[in-house]
């Protein structure tokens, strides 16, 4: 299996926990995009989808599946994304794609968080996958000083504004033991929309595509 057959697998498992009649969390990237397409197979099965950026909403909306504004929706049982690294107590760097901001408030409001991924995006210390930060345009350099200030090494994602009209600028170089004091740290930033660090809301199952099958975790703060 290749990783975008171990992503497909990860991905189809998540399915099975899309409850009847429900409003499912949708999240972006190639692996949640193997996602977005099973849920055409179930797609009387499912009230709709809030979604994290405009390409999964346009996804959806090509497969018929109802985009609903996140600001109507008070129940999302589960919110279903990937991520770019994953350690032991289901910490994740996200944002490889640029929608970290959508996806944080989007999984603010799930119960449950599953992570869909293949192995190799787990790891033991974050940081090895560079960090992005959100940034208004007018606070990028004062940004950049404080994220080099923090040991970082930020570098502008070039040509490339989010769906909120921002800019992201990748932080190499850290080695981040305490995820959720430094997602914090870097939120304080004026001018940082968010940062790539879900920490303060991790995980709650990880679906782990191994090429021994797909294993699911369940994170100790929801065992
Ligand atoms: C999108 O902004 C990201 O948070 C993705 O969830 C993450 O980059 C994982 O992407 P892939 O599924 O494409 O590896």
């Amino acid at each position: 299996m290749n990783q975008n057959d171990l992503k497909k697998a990860a991905a189809l498992v998540a399915l099975e926990y899309v409850e009847e009649g429900s409003i499912v969390g949708v999240g972006t990237g190639s692996t949640v995009n193997h996602f977005i397409a099973g849920l055409e197979g179930i797609r009387d099965r499912v009230a709709g989808a809030v979604s994290s950026s405009e390409a999964s909403s346009a996804r959806l909306a090509a497969l018929g599946i109802p985009v609903i504004d996140l600001n109507d929706v008070t129940d999302l049982p589960i919110y279903v994304d990937g991520a770019d690294e994953i350690d032991g107590d289901f910490n994740m760097i996200k944002g490889g794609g640029g929608a970290l901001t959508r996806e944080k408030i989007v999984a603010e409001v799930a119960t449950r968080f599953i992570c869909i991924c293949d192995a190799s995006k787990q790891v033991n210390l974050l940081g090895h996958f560079p960090l992005p930060v959100e940034v208004l345009p007018m606070a990028r350099a004062l940004v950049e000083r404080k994220l080099q200030q923090l040991g970082g090494h930020p570098v502008l994602r070039e040509h490339f504004i989010t769906d909120n009209g921002n800019l992201i600028l990748d932080v190499h170089g850290l080695r981040i033991a305490a995820p959720t004091e430094l997602e914090s740290a870097i939120n304080q930033i004026p001018g940082v929309v968010t940062n790539g660090l879900f920490a303060r809301r991790g995980a709650d199952l990880l679906l782990l595509a191994t090429a021994n099958g797909v294993e699911r975790h369940v994170a100790r703060h929801s065992a």
